[in-house]
């Protein structure tokens, strides 16, 4: 084995301890103390304000706008509309990959749905702005919206991001017909808008054919990539520079309309341009969960095995463009069935398209699937976990492939003895409180794919000794700059002091989306290698030079550790790599490294992140109030690359879970299609006075397969299992099993 087969990650793992350390947000300190810069906080000179005019129809056209009466506001500049816009160089309607959102872009004078930008006011201030958007008083011909699921349905071609909208194993009508015992349920989600605390923005400044762009996005250089097909420009010349995002809930992978349309105002007005979405209108034009139906069919036989499932999902989709929440196929991973059958149907209606959010598909599928199980232990007469565990896959249902690594039974084990599931009466209205409350305890699977994307990063060693890693990653607050930070400082062999981490602009190699929980994998590998091939570099120079020390140690192998090489038969021999550069006269060393799935190991192998999550609910009997009092979630995601920012991220998915299953709903008004709670007065998401008694517990796995470092993503799993967990909690303790989510108080009253 050379030294550089000895210096690959996985379990033999030899150099650097920084992997695995609970290191706090290197950029915390900035942010809390207001130091970090957003999108929102560039005033380049000269800078004008752009708002965008949303629609007050949801279908139909604009007849007129008084653009004179605005433009003579004394503070407005520009006032862009069909009329005026420049011209793109693609038809914004065009989309050559499922990531892409079809746009308008003030093309014509169409109105596809409530909130669709009809116009953008541009101003020397956000004020004059927003008054001369007052100022166009538009009027339209509005035809009736559609807005529910009980219209015209079809079979659409994908759902997702590509994935196939159906899928078979055995004969499911044989084995349903014949079950010994047959629940069959349908539940209802509700549409969900993507609402960060940093709300989409863009500060765009033209020189030339070049283009800078503050803004926040979880895929620089598919967000470069758009821009450049748009705007016919040559990707290099564009820099988009996205440091720090206040979150992104999937919603800033894509470019969507507002930020190709702060990019056109500064195109037409020539002077830089601010655009920043109101909070109201981030419920439009960026996105949103779409909302489904899901029927659900289950055979057991008499011992309590599953036989068959059968799980259709409806789901909304916008009417001029195709994005199909896939609910279904959460199910094909999750229990050992022999039959099973997934399949979706969609239903254009007159809203925005809906696009990825929070674990697309998983989070809605989970929530009703697990509710469904938890129905399905009952009938048995089971309790819920040894149900689950009657029912353990051992190889993925769907494909009879052996799962990578799977320590699902150890998340169920960990989770139920923090808990306490054993005392857990199997019939509902049994535990009260001391006041009086009922209680109820439920659980749910949490399930995740273990997905990569493509990335790239650039390591160089300096010829003082320090290093530099260059990935373009994202960080969304989970950590990234942390996390992959603390890879490239095992990659290289350096302690973290002597690491300069560069991410977060669209110059550096492309590292990857932050999306799909795929980041820390991709990009981490993608570091980790690149660091590798320095350290391959170095270690040629040193070993084969009779002046070092570590002359002719290439047989037995060296190990990279802070900041030197060393013998690995014999760690008091070594040489730093200032030293070795020195002697060798180079200024630096540098190499680069990818990541991406290793498609052998994805044929041979399913991959997912498990978990299982527990809940203990409180309801008042007479007025149906809701409490979770306790939450415990207990996951498996391969190597923990840093316990404190995994922990967080598993924390944060279960209250997102927790959001889905008792808070989060956009109501459309039927007449017109407007959202009428698009604010955070009544679209409801848990606060800190919501959430208590929560733990995350990380369990440990070792995975050889899914990718050298053993990573699988942690960034979404959460909102899984959890959903359903507190939806069975509230049925346990009330006996009333509600199945249209969020859950309200109506719900629970008599
Ligand atoms: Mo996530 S919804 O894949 O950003």
């Amino acid at each position: 084995m050379s030294e550089i087969a000895q210096l690959q990650p996985g379990p033999r793992m030899r150099h650097g301890s920084n992997i695995g350390q609970p290191l706090t947000r290197s950029e915390g300190r900035l942010k809390v103390t207001g130091g970090a810069t957003y999108a929102a906080d560039n005033h380049p000179d000269g800078l004008l304000h752009a708002v965008i005019v949303p629609a007050s129809i949801a279908r139909g056209r604009v007849v007129s706008l008084d653009v004179a009466a605005a433009k003579a506001h004394p503070g407005v500049v520009e006032v862009m509309t069909p009329e005026n816009r420049p011209p793109l160089a693609m038809d914004p309607y065009e989309k050559s990959n499922p990531l892409m959102f079809r746009m308008n872009l003030l093309k014509d004078d169409t109105v596809r749905y409530a909130g669709e930008p009809i116009a953008v006011v541009v101003a020397e201030t956000l004020e004059a702005a927003k008054e001369g958007a007052i100022l166009l008083a538009p009027r339209y011909e509005a035809e009736r919206p559609e807005v529910t699921l009980d219209g015209d349905v079809f079979k659409p071609q994908a759902v997702g991001p590509g994935m196939p909208a159906e899928a078979t194993k055995g004969d499911v009508e044989a084995a349903l017909a014949s079950a010994a015992k047959r629940v069959e349920a349908t539940y209802e989600t509700p549409p969900q808008y993507h609402n960060a605390m940093e709300p989409h923005a863009v500060v765009a400044r033209f020189d030339g054919d070049k283009l800078q762009l503050d803004m926040p996005t979880q895929g620089l250089a598919m967000s470069r990539m758009r821009i450049a097909g748009l705007f016919g420009l040559k990707p290099e010349n564009i820099h988009i520079r996205s440091p720090f995002l206040g979150g992104g809930f999937g919603s800033k992978g894509s470019v969507s309309s507002p930020e190709a349309l702060g990019i056109l105002a500064a195109k037409l007005t020539g002077r830089p341009v601010k655009l920043v979405l109101a909070r109201e209108e981030m419920f439009g034009s960026v996105g949103h969960r779409g909302q489904t139906r899901q029927t659900i069919k289950l055979g057991l036989d008499e011992t309590g095995a599953l036989t068959a499932f059968d799980h259709l999902t409806r789901a909304a989709t916008s009417r001029f463009d195709d994005f199909v929440e896939p609910a279904s196929g959460v199910g094909q991973a999750l229990y050992k069935v022999p039959a099973l059958h997934t399949s979706h149907e969609a239903v254009r209606i007159d809203t925005g398209t809906p696009s990825f959010m929070r674990a697309p598909g998983e989070a809605s599928g989970s929530i009703a699937f697990e509710s469904a199980i938890d129905e399905a232990a009952f009938a048995a007469g089971m309790d819920p976990l040894a149900f689950r565990l009657k029912n353990y896959a051992d190889v993925e249902p769907i494909s009879d492939k052996p799962f990578s690594s799977k320590a699902l039974k150890e998340c169920y084990r960990e989770g139920a003895e923090r808990f306490g599931w054993q005392d857990r009466p199997l019939e509902p209205r049994q535990m009260r409180d001391g006041s009086g409350r009922l209680l109820g305890w439920g659980m749910g699977t949490a399930i995740f794919p273990a997905l990569m994307f493509q990335g790239n990063a650039r390591a160089v060693i300096r010829r003082d000794g320090s290093g530099v890693m260059e990935a373009g990653g994202h960080d969304m607050g989970q950590g990234a700059w942390t996390a992959l930070a603390q890879i490239a400082a095992d990659g290289l062999g350096l302690p973290m002091e002597a690491l300069e981490f560069r991410s977060g602009t669209s110059d550096l190699p492309d590292a990857g989306v932050a999306g799909g929980s795929t980041h820390t994998a991709t990009a981490g590998n993608a570091i980790y290698s690149a660091g590798a091939a320095v350290i391959e570099k170095l270690t040629a120079l040193a070993v084969g030079d009779e002046r070092s020390p570590l002359f002719g140690a290439g047989n037995v192998g060296v190990i990279a550790r802070d900041g030197r090489l060393i013998r690995q038969d014999d760690e008091g021999v070594g040489e730093s790599y200032a030293d070795i550069l020195e002697r060798a006269d180079l200024d630096e060393i540098e190499g680069s490294g990818q990541g991406a799935g290793d498609p052998s190991a994805q044929e041979a192998y399913a991959m997912y992140a498990h978990g299982a999550v527990f809940a203990e609910v409180a309801v008042d009997p007479d007025l149906g109030q809701m409490r979770v009092n306790r939450l415990v979630g207990a996951f498996a995601a391969g190597r923990v690359i840093n316990p404190r920012m995994v922990e967080s991220q598993y924390l944060g998915g279960m209250i997102w879970g927790l959001s889905f299953a008792l808070h989060e709903k956009a109501v459309h008004d039927r007449r017109s299609g407007r959202i009428m709670n698009a604010n955070f007065g009544e679209y409801h998401v848990p606060v800190n006075a919501d959430l208590q008694g929560m733990e995350a517990i990380l369990v440990a796995e070792d995975d050889p397969h899914v990718n050298p470092l053993g990573i699988k993503g942690v960034g979404e799993i959460g909102i899984t299992g959890t959903g359903a967990a507190i939806a069975n909690a509230v049925w346990h303790a009330t006996g009333i099993r509600v199945r249209r989510f969020p859950i309200g108080l109506a719900d629970l009253l008599g």
